[in-house]
């Protein structure tokens, strides 16, 4: 008789919300995966079947990830808020679980912190602003460009009701960028006169300026300028969640080969 392959126990965060439903789904149906466990604190007694409308999400929902995890689980996936994100994860590390971070909102020192705790714990830690494999090029192809332009900044699009800035996206890239090196700067940022706030954030030495309106999901723009030329490389995401889901999946079943944080979802794609 053979065995059959040990299934890996995955719990989500965030599972009632716009990413976590169709994730639920994605998870419960993958052959290899196990959905073991599902957040919500508005949820949080009621089963999971209702909350996501599938019966065949047959869980109860935890209220904290801290009571999820008291069922055995392998990898917590979390996609909440930015003021949750950071103890979920420290929570999940120090449980000995991998952590898939898709919610934005960390800082560097965050994810300084982070990966201290996972590298303490031996355990991996997979972090994208973006999961979806148009901003994973969009990253790629900007990095390319700040290889032969040293001029450029990014604009951070969202929707009104987005409540962190700059987005995961905009963060992430601008530290993929500042791997590169940093952009040239003309007239420093802080001799502005008139109100410096106007150009914009700096991280990573890159310039951000995030917009939100409603009408945007997610967009973000690389600008590159050079004496008479610019080239824009601009991702735009649509109204649906499920260009994050197949990155997701792929990034559960990838964190075990790391220990330590990883940010961004191209390093592990090849
Ligand atoms: N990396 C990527 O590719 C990617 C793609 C899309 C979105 N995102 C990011 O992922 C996050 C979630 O996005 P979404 O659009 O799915 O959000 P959403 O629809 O608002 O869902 C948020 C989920 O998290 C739970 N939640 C909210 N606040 C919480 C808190 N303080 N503690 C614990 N749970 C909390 C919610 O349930 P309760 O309120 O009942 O707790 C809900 O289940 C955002 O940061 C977004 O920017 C990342």
């Amino acid at each position: 008789m053979t065995s059959q392959p040990l299934k890996l126990k995955v719990c989500i965060a965030g599972a009632t919300g716009w990413v976590g439903k169709p994730l639920c789904l994605a998870v419960s149906a993958a052959d290899d995966l196990s959905l073991v466990g599902a957040v919500s604190r508005s949820h949080a007694g009621q089963s999971l079947k209702h909350a996501v409308g599938d019966s065949t999400l047959d869980l109860t929902i935890s209220a904290s990830v801290a009571e999820a995890l008291d069922t055995p689980t392998d990898v917590l996936v979390d996609y909440t808020k930015a003021d949750a994100v950071k103890a979920n994860v420290l929570t999940a590390i120090r449980g000995g679980a991998h952590v898939i971070i898709g919610t934005s909102g960390l800082t560097g020192e965050d994810f300084t912190e982070i990966n201290e705790a996972a590298l303490e714990h031996k355990v991996g830690v997979i972090a994208a602003g973006n999961f979806a494999l148009t901003a994973v090029l969009l990253q790629r192809f900007a990095c390319q460009a700040a290889k032969y332009l040293g001029h450029w900044e990014i604009i951070d699009y969202a929707s009104d009701t987005k409540e962190d800035a700059p987005s995961g996206t905009a963060r992430e890239l601008a530290f993929r960028l500042s791997e590169v090196g940093r952009p040239e700067v003309t007239h420093p940022v802080e001799e502005t006169i008139g109100e410096k706030e106007s150009r914009g954030a700096t991280l990573d030495g890159s310039q951000i300026h995030s917009l939100r309106l409603p009408g945007y999901v997610i967009s973000v723009e690389a600008i590159f300028g050079a004496k008479d030329e610019r080239l824009t490389i601009r991702h735009d995401a649509g109204s649906g969640a499920e260009p994050y889901i197949q990155g997701t999946l792929l990034a559960i079943r990838q964190v075990r080969n790391y220990v330590g944080l990883v940010r961004g979802l191209d390093k592990i794609i090849e």
